[in-house]
């Protein structure tokens, strides 16, 4: 039997049941693989149960706050893929009369959906021979056929999409891509994949040389940047403290934060001679306090955040302006937050 064959009948009998396996609603489809880009299937389902409740059609999505749109995609990260998606409903809702476009080179046109994303939505939806590659493709392909080129060079790129292009089942494209995908997942996991009971197993390049663990190769491209987040989380009266919304093109543009002081340390020294503190505090009688001993150290694909939360209690109203916002513990929650403050503000305000 071909790959493809044996993909495809392995899906049929071990795919796990899928709300949006159930439908070909370009909508659904579409929101499903944005959020999938972020997340595995499992922890994918409730975000996808979450927004199809709130926005049963792109119309209601295009008529959402953006603030509610990524308080439902809080935790996902990555909040660009979230304001993209919220601009192309909007799109799709006003200037397409709420119709997608039913082909892979038409939905490349929409904000946030690149190859992948075309290419799922075009084979899903309309059966379009449109080859996925993500990165349960990558790892399928370059152990069952040993290719030791790495992904994410450009060679690496263009080779793996030729393969697909020329295993793609052309009577089942979206049958194939589903099954590739969720083999990837279930089967060929990237660590102790189960070779012993593998449909594939008399046939694969890898497991013939040893090589399972060591594919797909990988070029370590970027050096991890090390930054130092200090968060002051006022508590003024009792009852209230100052958040303030991002701006610029940076990470979290959108989101809500604690005043934040970013330095090149996470020591309280630093915190106490800072120009905002003083500002803020404006001479006030405070008492300052670290959340924890140690610093938090949230990890994003490029970027490592050393992060302390400062506990500022005070009696007076401190001096702020503008972007600053004064709000009761009780509305805290109905903003928008980095995963790393949420956690913070369930253990600190214990919802
Ligand atoms: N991962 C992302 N999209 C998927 C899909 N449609 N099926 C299986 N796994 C996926």
């Amino acid at each position: 039997m071909k790959f493809s064959k044996k993909l495809i009948t392995w899906y049929l009998q071990n795919k796990r049941s899928m709300p949006w396996r159930e439908t070909k609603d370009p909508y659904r489809i579409w929101l499903s693989e944005i959020i999938l880009q972020q997340t595995r299937v499992a922890q994918g389902l409730p975000y996808y149960l979450s927004f199809t409740e709130a926005f049963p059609s792109v119309f209601e999505l295009a008529n959402a706050k953006e603030d509610e749109v990524l308080k439902l995609w809080q935790g996902l990260g990555y909040y660009s893929r979230a304001r993209n998606l919220h601009t192309t409903a909007k799109y799709v809702a006003n200037d397409l009369n709420g119709v997608f476009p039913d082909n892979y080179k038409g939905l490349l046109n929409l904000k946030g959906v690149g190859d992948y994303t075309a290419s799922a939505i075009a084979s899903i939806c309309y059966n379009e021979v449109a080859p996925v590659v993500d990165g349960n493709v990558y790892r399928v392909l370059s152990r069952y056929y040993g290719i030791e080129t790495p992904i994410n060079s450009t060679d690496g790129v263009k080779e793996f999409k030729k393969l697909a292009s020329e295993l793609i089942d052309h009577d089942k494209p979206a049958d194939y891509n589903q099954a590739i995908m969720e083999f990837g997942a279930l089967q060929c996991k990237p660590k102790s994949p189960y070779c012993i009971v593998c449909p594939l197993n008399d046939s694969c390049e890898s497991l013939k040389q040893g090589m399972v663990e060591k594919l797909p190769i990988k070029l370590r491209k970027l050096k991890i940047k090390k930054r130092y987040f200090n968060y002051l989380v006022f508590l003024i009266n009792g009852e209230q403290t100052i958040i303030k919304q991002r701006t610029g093109n940076g990470i979290w543009k959108g989101l809500y934060e604690f005043p934040l002081i970013e330095m090149e340390d996470n020591s309280i020294d630093v915190i106490e001679s800072h120009d905002m503190f003083k500002n803020v505090i404006n001479g006030a009688k405070h008492e300052i306090t670290s959340f924890k001993d140690t610093p938090i150290i949230h990890k994003l694909s490029h970027q490592h955040l050393h992060t302390r939360f400062y506990i500022v209690k005070l009696n007076d109203m401190p001096k702020t302006e503008g972007v600053y916002k004064v709000v009761n513990f009780k509305e805290i929650h109905n903003y928008p937050v980095p995963i790393l403050l949420g956690n913070f503000i369930d253990s600190f305000f214990k919802v």
